[in-house]
C-alpha cells in the first residue's frame, strides 16, 4: 500500500446501501415487496446492512432502490433524522450491475470516499465494529480499496479472492468462477477512494450486461491498491439471496438474541451507541415501538444504563 502521508487532508466517508433489483430468486416472497424489506426475524433485512455502515460510524446514506419500491423504503427510514442520520434516496431503473451504485450516487459521494454495503447481507461480529472503524480510516488516509475474504462452502456463487499459492498475496478476484481458485468469497461490503467514480464509470458491462463490482476492485488491484482482509471465525456472513440462506440468517439471529439477550442490528441502539441520538431519543424510539420485543429491548438499554 501506499506510504502513509500525514500531510494529506483527510476524507470523510458516505454510504451506499445498494437495494434494488428484483429478488427473482426469492419469487413468490418479492413479487409485492421488496426483497431488502422482507424480515429476517424481526426487523427488515435493510437493518442489517443499515447497522453495518452505522457500526463503521457512517452518517450520511444513500439508499438506491427501485422506482416502484422506494416510496417503502422512505416510509421505513424516512430521512434517517429519527436514529440521527442523514438518508437520501437514488432510483435504479434497470439492473444495470453493483458497480453502478457509483455512478447514480456520484452527486451523493462529492469529493467524498465511499462505503458500498448491497442490502441484502447479514454481517455479525464481535471485532466488527473495529474493523470497519479501522478500515475506513484507512481508505481515508491512503487511499485505495479495500474488501472482505470470507470462507465458503460454495465460493462459486459469489465473488472469489484468487491468492498466489506460495506468497499468499492476492492475485485476482474473480466473478461467480466455475473453478473457484479459493474458498473465500468477497462479501457485499466495499471500501473506496473517490477515485472509484470515476473507476466504475471507465468498466465495460460483463457478458450479463452489468457493471460488475469485482471490475472495480480488480482495477484497484492492478494499481496495487486493493487491500483483501480475511474475516475468520469469529464473524458471521450471510448473502440472504435465497430462502434458504434468509431462513437460515433469521434462524441465527433469533438464537444469538435469545441466549445473549443482545440484538444483532437493532439500529435504533447502535446509532445511540455511536452517539447519534441521545438517551431521550432513544426512549421515543422504545415507546413508538410499543410493546413488541424489540421496542421493550430499546427500552431496557436505558435502565440498564441507570443500574
Ligand atoms: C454480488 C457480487 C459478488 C459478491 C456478492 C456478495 O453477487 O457480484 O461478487 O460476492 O454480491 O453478496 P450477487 O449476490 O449480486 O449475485
Amino acid at each position: 500500500m501506499n506510504e502513509i502521508n500525514d500531510s494529506k487532508p483527510t476524507k470523510k466517508t458516505k454510504g451506499i446501501i445498494l437495494a434494488g433489483g428484483t429478488g427473482t430468486r426469492l419469487y413468490p416472497n418479492t413479487i409485492v415487496v421488496s426483497k431488502q424489506l422482507l424480515p429476517v426475524y424481526d426487523k427488515p433485512l435493510i437493518y442489517y446492512p443499515l447497522s453495518v455502515l452505522l457500526l463503521a460510524r457512517i452518517s450520511d446514506i444513500l439508499v438506491i432502490t427501485t422506482r416502484q419500491d422506494q416510496a417503502a423504503y422512505k416510509h421505513l427510514l424516512g430521512d434517517g433524522s429519527k436514529i440521527g442520520i442523514n438518508i437520501q434516496y437514488e432510483i435504479q431503473d434497470r439492473p444495470g450491475g453493483l458497480a453502478e451504485a457509483f455512478i447514480l450516487g456520484e452527486e451523493f459521494i462529492g469529493d467524498d470516499n465511499v462505503c458500498l454495503v448491497l442490502g441484502d447481507n447479514v454481517l455479525y461480529g464481535d471485532s466488527l465494529s473495529r474493523l470497519l472503524c479501522n478500515t475506513k480510516k484507512k481508505i481515508e488516509r491512503d487511499g485505495g480499496a479495500a474488501i472482505f475474504g470470507y470462507p465458503v462452502k460454495n465460493p462459486e456463487a459469489f465473488g472469489v479472492v484468487e491468492f498466489d499459492k506460495d506468497t499468499r498475496i492476492v492475485k485476482s478476484i474473480e466473478e461467480k468462477p466455475e473453478e473457484p481458485k479459493s474458498n473465500y468469497a468477497v462479501p457485499g461490503l466495499y471500501f473506496y477512494d473517490n477515485r472509484v467514480v470515476e473507476i466504475a464509470k471507465a468498466v465495460e458491462p460483463s457478458a450479463r450486461g452489468e457493471k460488475e463490482i469485482t471490475s472495480v476492485n480488480n482495477a484497484y488491484l492492478e494499481k496495487g491498491e486493493l487491500s483483501v482482509s480475511l474475516l475468520g471465525r469469529g464473524m458471521t456472513w450471510f448473502d440472504t439471496g435465497t430462502p434458504k440462506n434468509m431462513y437460515k440468517a433469521g434462524g441465527f439471529v433469533k438464537t444469538v438474541q435469545e441466549m445473549q439477550g443482545y440484538y444483532i442490528s437493532c439500529i435504533e441502539e447502535i446509532a445511540w451507541r455511536k452517539g447519534f441520538i441521545d438517551d431521550e431519543t432513544l426512549e421515543l424510539r422504545g415507546r413508538e415501538l410499543g410493546n413488541t420485543e424489540y421496542g421493550q429491548y430499546i427500552l431496557s438499554l436505558l435502565e440498564e444504563k441507570k443500574k
